[in-house]
């Protein structure tokens, strides 16, 4: 009988386990289609050891760009892209793109509510997944615009 408890548990624990883990990757790829999604702004942070470095441009999915507009809270299936590019100085003082960096990208999912209903994911140049903490490494900094849905940009026409 206590045997039988006991791999019950195991069984439990394993389950449980491989459901964790396959919610962790669900649906955490680069959208194909991203460079077709509507460019929301662009900023440039030149100094490389500031935790932003690079030339962005942040784009948004048609399903959030009423919001990203008007404000309040994004509808589920909102995707925000992040593309950040090398920054290229030249001696003339123009300013141009280089290569690129890594992806950082949020998609709104009630299911992710430890990290305010956004999942969030960083993929490098190749669009490979980066592994990170993101309740540490991305939520932590996102939550200090919680009134704008956690949302930093704000669109330019
Ligand atoms: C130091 C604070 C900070 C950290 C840490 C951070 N972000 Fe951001 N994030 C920002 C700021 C500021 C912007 C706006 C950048 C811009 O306008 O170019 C931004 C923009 C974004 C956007 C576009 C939507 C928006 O909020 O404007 C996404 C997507 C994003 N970040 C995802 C991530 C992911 C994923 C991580 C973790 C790997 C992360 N961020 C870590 C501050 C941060």
């Amino acid at each position: 009988m206590k045997r039988a408890i006991c791999i019950g548990i195991v069984m439990a624990v394993i389950i449980v386990a491989t459901v964790s883990f396959a919610m962790m990757g669900k649906d955490v790829s680069l959208p194909k289609d991203w460079r077709s999604f509507i460019h929301a702004k662009s900023m440039v942070i030149p100094d490389k050891s500031h935790d932003l470095y690079g030339f962005h441009h942040i784009y948004v999915n048609k399903k959030g760009l009423d919001i990203l507009k008007k404000g309040g809270k994004y509808p589920e299936g909102t995707i925000f892209i992040g593309a950040f590019y090398d920054v290229i100085t030249e001696q003339d003082g123009s300013i141009h793109q280089g290569k690129k960096l890594f992806y950082v990208y949020m998609k709104k999912d009630k299911s992710a509510a430890d990290t305010g209903g956004w999942r969030y994911a960083a993929f490098d140049a190749d669009g490979k997944y980066l592994k990170k903490d993101v309740k540490k490494e991305c939520y932590g900094c996102h939550a200090a615009v919680k009134d704008s849905d956690y949302i930093f940009t704000k669109f330019i026409e």
